[in-house]
């Protein structure tokens, strides 16, 4: 059946729901640090443990999933320019998005960024189809929260901000 909207209405109304926002990362065959910014990360199981995203045409995401595991790093809302910096290519010649950056290992081995709120280490359960994009299911293998005090991220009508919920 032939939609009677085109791509940017789609993207318009759907701007309308906002989402979370994590960075995936990972490690490519040559040990290096890789990752991408995902608005689209989601919890889908308790038993067993599973999350996902879906994932586009991506550069960094062949490198990540040929390693079969990825952590998804938490954003706050105070890392918009970690947020930009892993959607779009490294800046002013810099050869890397993780560059500067004083990353740690998580207990898989995988970077977990400076400043996020929390993080989610998993290994790729199952890469199906779904349209232009990819359902990457993972299985959690450990679960971290940090001491950083700010709130999450929220991505909403094209911009990131913060949530605004009394008591949390
Ligand atoms: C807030 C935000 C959320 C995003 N969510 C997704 C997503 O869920 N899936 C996706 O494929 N790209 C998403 N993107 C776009 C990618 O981050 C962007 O296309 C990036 O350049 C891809 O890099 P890569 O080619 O290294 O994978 C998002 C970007 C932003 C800023």
């Amino acid at each position: 059946m032939t939609a009677n909207f085109d791509s940017a209405r789609f993207r318009h109304v759907l701007g309308h729901l906002p989402t979370g926002v994590v960075i995936v990362t990972g490690l490519d065959a040559q040990a290096q640090p890789v990752g991408v910014t995902i608005g689209s990360f989601v919890s889908v199981s308790l038993e067993p443990p599973y999350v996902g995203f879906f994932i586009g045409k991506s550069r960094s995401w062949p490198d990540i999933s040929k390693g079969t595991l990825f952590c998804a790093n938490v954003l706050s809302d105070a890392q918009t320019e970690l947020c930009w910096r892993f959607a779009k290519d490294p800046v002013d010649g810099a050869a890397s998005r993780f560059d500067g950056l004083d990353w740690q290992k998580s207990s898989s081995g995988l970077p977990i960024l400076p400043g996020v709120i929390a993080s989610i280490d998993c290994a790729v359960e199952s890469v199906t189809p779904a349209g232009d994009h990819q359902l990457v299911l993972g299985r959690v293998t450990s679960l971290n929260t940090t001491d950083v005090k700010a709130g999450a991220m929220v991505f909403y009508k094209g911009k990131v901000g913060g949530v605004a919920i009394h008591g949390v």
